[in-house]
């Protein structure tokens, strides 16, 4: 990243004048915490003792054996309110309190940025709103109680396709409306610099767990990195958390897994790789869905978390670099890999990180002996609702 934020031709920082000052602050603030010793620590204990850091490196060994490769998940659906997010809202929150600022806004799809950031505020004493699409409030109903009776106030928003893109745009209003008192904590590694770098910072958490994990975990694993390391992309944060890790070892293939809803030829999928082009939206340059007149194009996926026009820039140079490649897997092959991982490992994966291995699923042939290391975004409790009326036949 240079120091404008831009990675490659991609980032920067496109937002209205009356957020240039607030994004200043929290870059400096961010800088500063990053070096001293007691913010490091505080963050340290606040993933240790509330998020449950680390989480686990597991062998999936009967899917391994189904597959004919070996593959690992790095667990961070084990984490506190269920996925890897946590990692990201705690230390926003802590970066807000340091700022002085007791009100935090956040956006959610999937509901698990929202939980968590309900939670880190409860934990921190902070104020919380959380902006939430009217379709995806719907769709992950027991993450909105788990935010009410985290004492968050969750507003529904009416506007667009009323999904995450519309909650970012809400959020961004009020931020823009008190941007001394309350901080905006950005769910994913997007929006205007500094945001994809600091969520990417919070998230590198992962992939250095899973790199010293990977050395310990048994001879069968040890003294060779993994093959392929793979993660599904909305935004890009549990990715990039992962991928930084690898980044400089070119024998390790990096593989991200975006939403192919009904598949990119029916246009109905939140493929910006596949399916888009570069341009700018919510304060960045990337990669996104849109029309030849610039109109963002509406998106669709099964899965909330993944729904969104826009992906991390970070991820737009590194698919220009060609360092890492950008995949798709349907709404059909992510709910039979939430199926297939279930009765085969004894684990309900979120309907996001299910993309990740229906991708694996698909490309079993090739990855045949290969040594795969897939970080499990989440875990599913939050989608029964969802599986259950899919099972019974609805339209994704
Ligand atoms: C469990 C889970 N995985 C992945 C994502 C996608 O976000 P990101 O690409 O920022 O990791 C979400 C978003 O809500 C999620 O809840």
């Amino acid at each position: 990243m240079n120091p404008d934020g831009r990675f490659g031709g991609f980032g920067g920082c496109y937002a209205p004048e009356t957020l240039i000052a607030p994004l200043e602050q929290l870059e400096s603030t961010w800088h500063a915490a990053r070096s001293d010793p007691a913010f490091l620590a505080e963050l340290d204990t606040a993933l240790a003792t509330f998020a449950g850091r680390p989480t686990p490196l597991h062998h999936a060994a009967r899917l391994s054996r189904e597959l004919g490769c070996e593959l690992w998940l790095k667990r961070e659906d084990l984490l506190h309110t269920g996925a890897h997010k946590i990692n990201n809202a705690i230390g926003q929150c802590l970066l807000a309190r340091r700022m002085g600022k007791r009100r935090i806004v956040a956006e959610t799809g999937a509901g698990q940025h929202g939980v968590a950031t309900a939670a880190a505020c409860a934990h921190l004493g902070l104020e919380c709103v959380v902006y939430m699409g009217v379709v995806d409030a719907e769709r992950q109903r027991p993450n909105v109680l788990r935010m009410e009776l985290l004492g968050a106030r969750v507003e529904r928003v009416t506007a667009g396709q009323q999904t995450l893109k519309d909650a970012v745009n809400a959020a961004l209003r009020d931020w823009a409306g008190d941007p001394i008192g309350t901080h905006y904590c950005l769910g994913s590694a997007l929006g205007p610099h500094p945001f994809p770098s600091i969520v990417a910072s919070f998230h590198e958490v992962i992939g250095r767990e899973a790199r010293a994990q990977w050395n310990t975990v048994g001879t069968r694993a040890a003294g060779r990195l993994p093959d392929v390391v793979v993660a599904c992309v909305g935004g890009g944060s549990n990715a990039i958390g992962i991928f930084r890790a690898f980044l400089d070892e070119p024998s390790v293939a990096l593989v991200g897994v975006e939403a192919g809803g009904r598949g990119i030829a029916s246009g109905e999928h939140a493929a910006r790789f596949a399916g888009g082009s570069p341009g700018v939206l919510h304060g960045t340059r990337t990669y996104l869905l849109q029309d030849s007149q610039g109109q963002i194009r509406p998106t669709h996926s099964v899965s909330a978390g993944l729904d969104y026009p826009a992906v991390g820039p970070e991820h737009a140079a590194l698919h220009e670099s060609g360092r890492a490649r950008y995949v798709t897997a349907t709404d059909g092959e992510a709910l039979d890999a939430f199926e297939r991982l279930a009765r085969s490992e004894g684990i309900l994966p979120a309907l996001e990180s299910a993309h990740a291995i229906g991708w694996i699923v698909r490309e079993a042939p090739s990855l045949r002996g290969q040594r795969v290391l897939v970080n499990l975004s989440g875990r599913g409790d939050k989608d029964l609702d969802t599986v259950a009326r899919l099972r019974a036949g609805a339209p994704a």
